[in-house]
């Protein structure tokens, strides 16, 4: 990927709901202006806001979203097709079902069969967004151990879609919702960074003053594979990034 000079826009808003709504805005743009757009989605509480938001929005636009295409970020390994933790049942339950998105647009590496066959899964959800054109805008949020979707620390700038050992900040953050860490999911199917540096347009999202250590490596610090955030500020030509004002606390 080739590096690019052109600075990340950075907006800091007066709440996350604004944020959220900002990031929103811009996706029901899109799909106005392209109806058969292709969106790089994310999961996490981050994105429930935007996800609430897109939804007002496209109502009341009457937007035609039968032909807008998803593809998600990443996908746990081990959990059952109809457990509720999948990311699967996260946007069936904040997206596509409020706004009725026919499930064979929206695609996810398929966590089923990359428990026996890691490379075949990878390298098919590779070819799928080849396929469909590439991504016109992803999402992202951020971990607060600067992982992004799953690329955990130590990933490469060039890293493709693969099966990855979580971190274990990563498990002891998402352990509550899987009632402890002995229930949470030891491995999951990502995208790679360098998967994620080609979609056309880049959209980070961080609230809250948890993540506000993460978002100071990201828009000051050196590139560092232990903090795979920081490979998206030199790397892209369109990358906005919308914080909360305790997101953005350690900004200078
Ligand atoms: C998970 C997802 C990431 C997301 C992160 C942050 O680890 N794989 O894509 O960015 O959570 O989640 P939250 O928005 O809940 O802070």
């Amino acid at each position: 990927m080739e590096k690019s000079s052109r600075p990340p826009i950075v907006t800091i808003h007066g709440s996350a709901d604004e944020g959220a709504v900002a990031a929103a805005l811009e996706l029901a743009d899109l799909v106005e202006a392209k109806p058969d757009a292709v969106l790089g989605l994310a999961t996490g509480g981050t994105m429930v806001g935007v996800y609430a938001a897109f939804v007002r929005e496209a109502r009341a636009r009457s937007l035609d979203v039968s032909r807008v295409r998803t593809f998600n970020l990443d996908e746990y390994l081990g959990l059952a097709v109809d457990d509720a933790k999948r990311f699967r049942h996260f946007m069936e339950l904040h997206l596509f079902g409020p706004l009725s998105i026919p499930s064979e647009h929206a695609h996810f590496p398929d966590a089923e069969r990359a428990q026996t066959d890691a490379v075949g899964a990878a390298r098919d959800y590779e070819s799928a967004i080849e396929a469909a054109g590439g991504i016109d805008l992803q999402l992202l949020g951020i971990g607060r151990n600067g992982h992004i979707a799953f690329n955990e620390p130590g990933s490469s700038p060039d890293s493709r879609t693969r099966v990855i050992e979580l971190h274990g900040a990563t498990r002891a953050d998402a352990a509550p919702s899987f009632g402890g860490l002995a229930g949470t999911p030891e491995r999951a199917i990502t995208m790679g960074m360098g998967t994620i540096l080609e979609a056309r347009a880049l959209r980070v999202l961080a609230f809250g003053e948890a993540k506000a250590p993460v978002v100071e490596r990201m828009l000051h610090g050196e590139e560092d594979p232990e903090t795979p955030c920081t490979f998206l500020r030199g790397r892209h030509g369109d990358l906005a990034v919308h914080l909360d004002r305790d997101a953005a606390r350690l900004l200078h």
